[in-house]
């Protein structure tokens, strides 16, 4: 059952009435597409994703629907508005690229804007400590060669936060947690190719060319390894997702 599935099933049978995708992008577009809104506006920092979500709505695009490019730092953004179901895919690993070191404000950036539920995903960090099982290493190493690679090019990582940091932070926010859950991962080939083919792109950045023929290596050489686990294993099972759902206080 996919993460949205999840959020589809604790929703029940409540109306969706106006909802605020406030991360947006392909996959949460898809699924919000599926469901019965009066209306709905999706939020991006980016116009490159802005760009990929339209081409994902295609002709879908309601009259009262708006898909908007800006930065829940700026606090025009929205400003005033209610909607009846906020979600928070993925957004807050990715405030770091948008609005670093602004993660503490986030939700309550986010709090006069929900009217009913907000759905949080959030991504247990795995770029920490060292873990003991083959999986957890080789998850762990593709994390850090990634984040690595971009720090060298000058580029700025993900910052993924734990759930008890995530539960804090709705709770100062003013919202009451109503359900949290945990969804373990069985990473799979196109999370190896997908985070070493970054490393590649911020390698070939890098101007001191004695550094990238290493780095390379390196990665060819995790990658060769993640393959094999994978093939062995099926996944590289390690970590988890977690869904938060919260109304306001
Ligand atoms: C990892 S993506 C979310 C995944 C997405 N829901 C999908 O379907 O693939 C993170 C989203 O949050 C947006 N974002 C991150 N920080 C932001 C900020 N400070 N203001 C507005 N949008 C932000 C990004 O531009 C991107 O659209």
């Amino acid at each position: 059952m996919s993460l949205y599935d999840r959020i589809t099933a604790l929703h029940g049978h409540r109306p969706w009435g106006a909802v605020l995708d406030a991360g947006t992008g392909r996959a949460s577009m898809r699924w919000l597409l599926g469901l019965e809104t009066a209306r709905w506006t999706a939020v991006t920092g980016a116009e490159s994703m802005a760009a990929q979500t339209r081409a994902e709505i295609g002709t879908r695009m309601r009259e009262q629907d708006r898909l908007v490019v800006g930065n829940w730092a700026d606090p025009g953004l929205l400003a005033g508005e209610r909607h009846d179901v906020v979600l928070a895919d993925y957004l807050l690993g990715a405030i770091e690229g948008f609005a670093p070191y602004w993660q503490d404000r986030l939700f309550s950036r986010l709090r006069p804007l929900v009217g009913r539920r907000l759905y949080m995903i959030g991504l247990e960090p795995y770029v920490h400590g060292v873990p003991e099982d083959p999986a957890g290493r080789l998850v762990n190493e593709i994390g850090r060669l990634r984040d690595a690679c971009l720090l060298l090019a000058g580029e700025q990582p993900y910052r993924e936060y734990p759930l008890d940091w995530s539960l804090r932070h709705l709770e100062q926010a003013g919202f009451r947690v109503v359900d949290a859950q945990t969804v373990p991962i069985g990473y799979r080939e196109r999370f190896v190719h997908s985070q070493l083919d970054l490393c590649l792109r911020s390698v070939d950045k890098l101007r001191d060319r004695s550094l990238a023929a290493p780095l390379l290596a390196h990665v060819a050489d995790l990658r060769t390894r993640a393959l094999a686990h994978l093939a062995r294993e099926g996944a590289l099972r390690h970590g988890h997702d977690y869904i938060v759902v919260a109304e306001p206080a």
